[in-house]
């Protein structure tokens, strides 16, 4: 499964790099919007930052104007996919971008058959919001389940990118159904890391260590 991270914090981002666990990166007009500054220079950094996709969102909202601003965003830096949200402007944007070979993440999915769609117009990725579903009492991950069939059953070569998570259990839930990818706030990445089990056992270890080295003084 490849990890990306969701944030628009460059600092973040190059935390996390150095693990070797960081496979892209996804963006929103609300994340970029929180960094604050140049949106475009940020994206550039980021793209610099991470060696793999990163997923900048169109704010046009008619197929031409996210069509145009598509190609701008593309023009940033190679490692640019071109994020769309759903509806007839996004998927026939899509289509277009992804013809004239623009990889796509049409995002702001809520059901499957939104998820077909974008596979349909040749999107690289499709990103569903669990967290959000979640949010309003509908299971995010069923919604999870019926894309990855769905896909599989027409050997759909979209990525299934798994948005909104909220905590480590979506990302276990999405690894064992099958889905491509998990884009995770910086928090969420970082409590991977922690189980207390660990601790405990680590400081025994170097206890029971040191206990040792004392005893053979
Ligand atoms: O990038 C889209 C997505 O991950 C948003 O997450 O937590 O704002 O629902 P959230």
């Amino acid at each position: 499964m490849k990890l990306f991270v969701d944030s628009g914090n460059v600092a973040d981002i190059a935390g996390l790099v150095p693990l070797g666990i960081i496979d892209g990166v996804t963006t929103n007009p609300s994340l970029l919007a929180k960094a604050g500054g140049d949106s475009r220079a940020i994206l550039k950094e980021i793209c610099q930052t991470v060696q793999g996709p990163v997923s900048a969102e169109v704010v046009a909202t008619d197929v031409n104007g996210m069509i145009q601003e598509g190609r701008e965003l593309a023009g940033i830096d190679e490692h640019i996919v071109v994020k769309v949200p759903f509806g007839k402007p996004g998927v026939q944007a899509c289509g277009k971008l992804a013809d004239e070979g623009i990889r796509v993440n049409v995002t702001l999915v809520f059901s499957s058959t939104q998820a077909l769609l974008a596979a349909k117009v040749g999107a690289t990725f499709v990103s569903p919001f669990v967290g959000r579903l979640d949010d309003v009492a509908t299971s995010g991950m069923e919604l999870i389940s019926q894309i990855v069939d769905i896909y599989d059953n027409y050997e759909f070569s979209t990525e299934v990118l798994v948005a909104s998570i909220r905590g480590p259990l979506h990302i276990v839930e999405a690894g064992r159904l099958g889905a491509d990818v998990c884009t995770c706030p910086p928090a969420v990445i970082e409590a991977l890391f922690r189980h207390p089990l660990t601790d405990i056992g680590l400081a025994k270890f170097l206890a029971d260590w040191e206990k040792a080295q004392g005893a053979k003084g």
